[in-house]
């Protein structure tokens, strides 16, 4: 058992304790309800045992006990004639058995026996009684069997009973578990910074709270319960049978390693199997998504054939797999009951024998029947729950690692918040995401009411200078100053607060148009009106069928719009610095015209940063700054730097003539 779980599992199993910790309780509530389960599946073959042995066939026999020998419990008849139950005779010494029929002193012939009448009838003569005589005869017996019929009932009403009981407990722990740990896991995701999430796709990260979540679930509502249940109800049917006759449960014990041995072998292999499926169905859909998110290039490439060619040799592999798994599975159960049988086979030929012999009753033959079949289901429970088991416990780990990386976006504690005026200066910045250097010593500085552009070749850097400004990301060496003041020392949400950006590919969340202005921030209706006239979305505002309460999504407008939207959402916060990342998106000549004017009136007495691409809005601002390679390489108007001759002058022939 221990082979499955490897040792760094603990570790987990203790953190997902931490969770389960404020609801212990609840596992003292489980125990006895599951205590109460096992009896009773433990208990109901020995009523029918009772009603066979008790009441149905109560057989006695006829002893004259030797005068030297004492035997216990014999039922005294007539004179020196006692009787002896059936189901006693096993407990006779075998030489004294032997000796007593072979002296004729006990009687092979069995005999029905009512004590309230000291009365004996020969059981191959009950029949010959009439009906009615039969059945006054019998009537405590009837009486018995009404009670056990009775008693039967109940116990599987609470058999019921306690089975919803843990299966509800089981199943609200776990989801009470996975709920606080998505909360909690959500929670520290919103405080982790930005490297964290350029860091792991948003896919990944999604997959833990669903995915993992739910197959954490699956180990509170099925793993526990069978961990907690099976091996109280295999020990407890073990010492059972053990109680009832010992040669018959060697019968169990003895197929034991077999079943264990199968159960362990194909565990393995289900796992193998399932673990080849779920890759394969993976890649048929991640497949077929990307096919479809691609379908306008696809058909217009005419590679239609080529993706169905490729699809086909997934699509194969995910069938032969899945045909494998149905080999695999349709061998192993059936196995289980062959070896079921086998069992009952054994049972049929030694219990038999047993009780021809006067050995064995048919009441504990037929209890040995139903535990027989019950002694392998907690063993092949137990194992299937094993590869549930390790995949929760390796999606735990996955959960947790999100817990462990301590990217937060959090400040020292001396950070200030203070009011921005608008200055801001970078001395000798360098910065790299990982090992390749992106800023290599940027020094400039902006005064507060200024307007500059930012420009330079694709990957030059101009972004990364709008991260480390937002304190996204540290600089590696150098200072970046506001009002003169260190960046260290300022608190990043209250400076965030007093920076508005416009970003290159603004994002726009599902909701009213309302919603995504205003985004948290509640504006009086005049402020709203000013916001829209400003930022020019006063006809699109007209052109939506609900106004401003139409419900958009990112993709429902189009690029120029959504920069329309988001420069509403800056004005609407009235920022002392703005930064606009300008789309490099091409924009029809209305909108475009629609853009100038709300960028014109966005940076409008304030400071502000420009990532240019159009030559239209560089003509807005007072200084140019060329990003090349890493390094401002020189700075300037544009009828200056144009005349200089220098990497802007080839920049704009580049992307401007
Ligand atoms: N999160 C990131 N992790 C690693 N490298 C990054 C990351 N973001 C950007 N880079 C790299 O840093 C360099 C500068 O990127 P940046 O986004 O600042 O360029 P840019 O000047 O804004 O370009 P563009 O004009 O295309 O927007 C690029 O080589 C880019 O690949
Ligand atoms: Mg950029």
């Amino acid at each position: 058992m221990a082979k499955g779980v490897k040792t760094y599992d603990w570790r987990i199993v203790l953190w997902i304790g931490k969770f389960v910790r404020p609801y212990l309780w609840v596992i003292g509530i489980l125990i006895p309800i599951v205590m109460l389960s096992v009896a009773i599946q433990a208990g109901l073959p020995l009523i029918t045992r009772t009603a066979i042995d008790r009441y149905i066939m109560p057989t006695y026999h006829k002893i004259l006990p030797p005068p030297n020998v004492k035997i216990e419990g014999l039922i005294p008849y007539k004179d020196s004639v006692y009787l002896i139950p059936t189901a006693r005779i096993k407990e006779l010494p075998p030489a004294l058995y032997r000796q007593l029929v072979a002296s004729g002193r006990l009687s092979l012939v069995k005999y029905y026996y009512k004590p309230s009448q000291n009365l004996l009838v020969r059981v191959d003569e009950l029949h010959k009684l009439p009906p009615r005589e039969l059945f006054s005869l019998r009537h405590a017996d009837i009486l018995g069997l009404y009670r056990l019929a009775t008693l039967f009932v109940i116990l599987i009403i609470s058999l019921f009973v306690t089975q919803w009981l843990s299966d509800y407990t089981v199943g609200w722990l776990g989801q009470k578990v996975t709920h606080s740990m998505r909360m909690k896991l959500n929670t520290h995701l919103m405080t982790l910074g930005l490297p964290y999430f350029h860091r792991n796709p948003s896919g990944r990260i999604l997959t833990r709270l669903t995915n993992d979540s739910r197959k954490l679930q699956e180990i509170f509502e099925s793993t526990l319960i069978v961990l907690v249940s099976e091996p109280f109800l295999f020990i407890a049917i073990a010492v059972v049978m053990w109680r009832l006759d010992h040669r018959l449960a060697f019968i169990g014990y003895g197929l034991l390693p077999l079943v264990i041995l199968l159960s362990n072998l194909f565990r393995t292999r289900f796992r193998r199997i399932y673990r080849e499926v779920r890759r394969l169905l993976g890649k048929l859909n991640s497949m077929l998504n990307e096919s479809f998110m691609g379908i306008t290039v696809i058909q217009l490439f005419n590679q239609q054939s080529h993706i169905l060619d490729k699809f086909d040799s997934i699509n194969i592999n995910y069938f032969r797999a899945n045909l494998k798994r149905i080999v695999v599975f349709g061998l192993f159960y059936p196995l289980m009951v062959v070896i079921q049988y086998l069992a009952v086979a054994l049972l049929i030929f030694y219990g038999g024998r047993s009780v021809l012999a006067n050995t064995l009753t048919i009441g504990v033959l037929t209890a040995f029947l139903s535990y027989l079949r019950m002694f392998f289901r907690p063993v092949q429970n137990i194992s299937a729950q094993f590869n549930v088991l390790q995949e929760g416990l390796t999606a735990a780990e996955r959960m947790r690692e999100i817990f462990e990386s301590k990217e937060r976006d959090i400040d020292p504690v001396t950070a200030k918040r203070i009011k921005v005026k608008g200055d801001i200066e970078f001395r000798n910045v360098h910065f790299a995401y990982n090992s390749t250097p992106v800023l290599k010593g940027v020094t400039f500085s902006i005064k507060a009411g200024e307007k500059v552009a930012l420009v330079g070749p694709t990957g030059a850097g101009k972004t990364t200078i709008i991260n480390l400004l937002l304190k996204f990301y540290l600089p590696k060496e150098g200072n970046i100053l506001i009002d003169g003041i260190d960046l260290h020392d300022i608190e990043r949400t209250h400076l965030r607060s007093q920076i508005g950006i416009v970003l290159q590919e603004p994002y726009l969340f599902t909701g009213t148009l309302r919603e995504n202005i205003e985004f948290g921030h509640k504006l009086s209706k005049r402020e709203l009106d000013h916001v829209l006239e400003s930022a020019q979305l006063k006809s699109l505002v007209s052109r939506l069928p609900n106004g401003l309460d139409t419900l958009i999504k990112s993709d429902t407008l189009s690029a120029g719009e959504r920069q329309l939207v988001s420069i509403a959402r800056t004005l609407a916060r009235n920022p002392t610095i703005v930064i606009l990342d300008e789309a490099t998106s091409n924009i029809d000549p209305e909108t475009e015209y629609l853009l100038q004017v709300g960028i014109r009136n966005l940076l409008a007495n304030r400071t502000g940063i420009i990532i240019a691409h159009r030559l239209s809005t560089i003509k807005l601002v007072d200084r140019i700054f060329v990003l090349w390679d890493g390094k401002l390489v020189e700075s300037g108007t544009h009828d200056e730097l144009l005349k200089r001759d220098g990497p802007y002058a080839t920049l704009y022939r580049l992307q401007y003539e």
